[in-house]
């Protein structure tokens, strides 16, 4: 008996078929992936925008479509959704009810009711989804959670984290920036980041919001936000705004601290690095690699998608769960709420909602 006939080639040369729905700015690094990716194959690329889908069917020489319907008959086993981001949800059910394991940008939704309808099909259909918040394979922050659950920093006590965009970003980056905002931009981020890194979930949050500067401009949007977030053995206040002057030298500045009951972390994006005091185990430190040198890694900033692919061909679960990306969403929700109501908000309510 040969190989072909035993069915070995089939499992070592199997690819994962994927597609991708929205195809912009993201959606297209999306079909780049799965393009080079040698574990899978890009087999059609969807926009409403049929010139978009066209051009971006053309680079890789695949089928292209207007009608997403076609994707749902299409042999992709993963679609990618990355339609911006309050239009998540009807491309997801869509792909969901046709069959296909799903890999959605960052925020899964905008409405926990509908992340929630998201999940829950998901997983009366038995098909995996994921969110692609790749942070979670970028060097540096891989790094930072090692520390921090190795115990170089004791317990975690308090936590800083400052995520924001120059005012290009909702000015000219983002057509849609009116129906979104920093809160699920940037905080859909920097609120999974910090769950991870230190092994907790956020069960309160109370807000402050101002909607001013943007708003003027016709984008109604949050032009900056400060909250207070009390996990399960800590608390962290996130901030985030939309307004970072232009002349600004980079699009995105992060900033991240980390207090521990024996030690502290404390990353500049912008430096690349993190700096690490540490009581516990004696030592101050700059540790690298930067945040930059991850684009060029395959298995990083697209670690979701690969992971995705990943788990097709070898079974298991995605490292990031549907679950979690509704977590994120429900905090972002609550913290919504909190800024309207001037009240602080249970998190876990917003789930049950
Ligand atoms: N993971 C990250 O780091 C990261 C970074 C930037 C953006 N994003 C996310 O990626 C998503 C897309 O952002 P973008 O900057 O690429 O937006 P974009 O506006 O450049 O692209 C969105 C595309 O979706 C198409 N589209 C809209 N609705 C559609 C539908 N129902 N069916 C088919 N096509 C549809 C539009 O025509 C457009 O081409 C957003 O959710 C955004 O937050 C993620």
């Amino acid at each position: 008996m040969n190989d072909d006939e035993k069915g070995l080639n089939d499992v070592t040369d199997r690819k994962a078929k994927a597609a991708v729905i929205g195809v912009g700015l993201i959606g297209e690094q999306h079909a780049e992936s799965y393009f080079e990716n040698p574990r899978a194959e890009l087999v059609m690329v969807c926009d409403m925008n049929p010139e978009r889908a066209r051009a971006v069917g053309e680079r890789f020489g695949v089928p292209w479509t207007a009608d997403m319907d076609d994707v749902g008959k299409s042999e992709a086993e993963i679609v990618s959704v990355a339609t911006p981001d309050h239009a998540h949800c009807s491309p997801v059910l869509a792909m969901l009810d046709a069959g296909k394991h799903i890999v959605v940008e960052k925020p899964l939704a905008t409405v926990t009711e509908e992340a929630l309808r998201m999940v829950n099909l998901a997983n009366r259909k038995n098909l995996m989804m994921t969110v692609n918040l790749g942070n979670r394979w970028n060097p540096t922050y891989t790094n930072i959670r090692d520390s921090v659950q190795s115990g170089e920093i004791g317990n975690p006590v308090m936590t800083y984290s400052r995520t924001s965009d120059t005012i290009w970003v909702p000015r000219k980056m983002l057509s849609w920036a009116g129906r979104s905002g920093p809160q699920w931009f940037l905080f859909a981020h920097t609120m999974d980041l910090v769950r991870w890194i230190i092994g907790q979930e956020a069960h309160e949050v109370y807000a402050i919001g101002e909607k001013k500067i943007l708003k003027s401009e016709g984008i109604d949007a949050y032009d900056a936000i400060q909250a207070m977030v009390r996990f399960d053995d800590s608390f962290a206040t996130f901030e985030t705004s939309w307004i970072v002057p232009e002349a600004f030298p980079h699009i995105v500045e992060s900033l991240l601290t980390l207090n521990g009951s024996n030690g502290r972390i404390q990353l500049d994006g912008a430096n690349g690095g993190f700096e690490l005091s540490s009581d516990q185990v004696g030592k101050h430190m700059y540790a690298r690699p930067s945040l930059w040198t991850y684009f060029k890694l395959p298995y990083t900033w697209w670690g979701a998608l690969r992971n995705m692919v990943d788990c097709v061909l070898d079974g298991g679960e995605p490292a990031i769960t549907a679950a979690d990306g509704l977590r994120v969403v429900a905090m972002i929700e609550a913290m919504e709420r909190s800024i309207e109501t001037r009240q602080p908000v249970t998190i876990d309510s917003r789930l049950k909602a």
